[in-house]
């Protein structure tokens, strides 16, 4: 038995495909939301024989599978058949009408967008739909900056179904009532996974991703528990690569225990520099310094450092920081004040503190 057994070697990698790791990556099946499938395409069916379909609101936490359950199920539809356009958007990329438009243009392979107006690309658009039916999944709709584009397909697209999906139950209370009252859509809540099934939809991944055999039980077991306290996949997929890459540092052939607790939001943040900019940088400083704080505190404190966005971009930023894991956000609904938020910096913590 040689003592150097344990040693990588130079060359060698514990990831057999680490991509599988992106948060966009999309496994071949989506388990544990069939039901949740089933219901988005029992909306989409009846525009098979040529009749307008249902509309869905779609809402829960981060990080359950909304996004890539519905694109599954857009996937599905494509292979199944040339008559329904689909089309997905993510509203936090294409957060204005005309943006919409343009992604709507390019579902179509539709080019010749330049210099045309919103309105023009619309009348484009109508035109070519109409001829069939279309389904839209608009995801992260709440962050959305003006909802014309909406309004307009709802009146003048005939055969739709429109899934929107969002974090925010209360969305739909929110919304002008001239587009609620259009859309009328079924709600449809994904809660978060138990503890088998994050386990299960983690080892599909690990599955995916790594040599067989590289992973202690007890790391895996690890990492899956942290996901399911944190109830959010995406943390665990993340844990799951930091870990790897820990061990393949230290020349490690498996991944231990140790990796696992060694990871921290804070290696999260230098590893991934194309995620934060110069102004997230600026935003995360501060929000470290004054961790603990209410949002409207951090965002006086921000523009008294010289911080230029607006409240908005601020609000929008915040939200991502979340979801990236370097904040912790805690909403306080009600009190003297109305509606807060206080934000707690997260990259400090290992992976033992949460
Ligand atoms: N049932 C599942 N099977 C396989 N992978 C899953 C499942 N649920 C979630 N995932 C994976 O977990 C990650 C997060 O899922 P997804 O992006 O769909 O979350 P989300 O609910 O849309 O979150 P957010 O509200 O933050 O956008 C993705 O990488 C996704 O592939
Ligand atoms: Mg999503």
């Amino acid at each position: 038995m040689s003592l150097f057994r344990d040693v990588l070697g130079s060359g060698e990698s514990l990831f057999t495909n680490e991509l599988a790791l992106d948060y966009s990556f999309m496994p071949k099946s989506i388990p544990f939301r069939e039901a949740e499938q089933q219901h988005m395409a029992s909306c989409m069916k009846p525009l098979f024989s040529r009749r307008s379909g249902r509309s869905l609101f779609v809402f829960g936490p981060p990080g359950v599978g909304k996004t890539v359950a519905a694109r599954h199920v857009l996937s599905d539809l494509e292979e199944q058949t040339d008559e329904v356009v689909p089309v997905y958007i993510n509203c936090w990329q294409h957060n204005s009408s005309f943006k919409v438009f343009l992604e709507i243009c390019s579902a179509l392979d539709y080019k010749f967008t330049q210099n045309k107006r919103s309105d023009e690309l619309f009348i484009i658009i109508r035109q070519m739909l109409n001829k069939n039916s279309a389904v839209f999944v608009l995801d992260e709709i709440d962050k959305l900056a003006d909802y014309d584009f909406l309004y307009s397909i709802l009146e003048e697209v005939f055969r739709k179904s429109i899934i929107a999906i969002t974090n925010d139950r209360d969305w739909l209370s929110g919304l002008d009532s001239r587009i609620r009252s259009r859309l009328m859509p079924e709600s449809l809540e994904f809660r978060p996974y138990s503890a088998e099934e994050t386990k299960g939809i983690l080892r599909q991944r690990l599955e995916y991703a790594f040599v067989q055999g590289v992973w202690e039980d007890e790391a895996f077991n690890l990492v899956a528990q942290k996901a399911f306290e944190l109830k959010d996949i995406r943390r665990g997929l993340f844990i799951m690569r930091q870990a790897g890459l820990l061990a393949e540092e230290k020349a490690s052939r498996r991944i231990t225990a140790q990796h696992v607790l060694q990871c921290s939001m804070e290696e999260f943040a230098a590893r991934n520099p194309a995620s934060l900019d110069e102004d997230d940088r600026f935003m995360l400083d501060i929000i470290r310094k004054n961790s603990g704080c209410k949002i409207g505190d951090i965002f006086r404190a921000y523009q008294d450092t010289g911080g230029k966005a607006a409240y908005k971009t601020f609000q929008r930023r915040i939200d991502r920081f979340e979801k990236d894991g370097f904040l912790i956000l805690n909403r306080i609904p009600g009190g003297l004040e109305g509606k807060t938020t206080i934000i707690n910096y997260a990259a400090d913590k290992k992976l033992t503190d949460f």
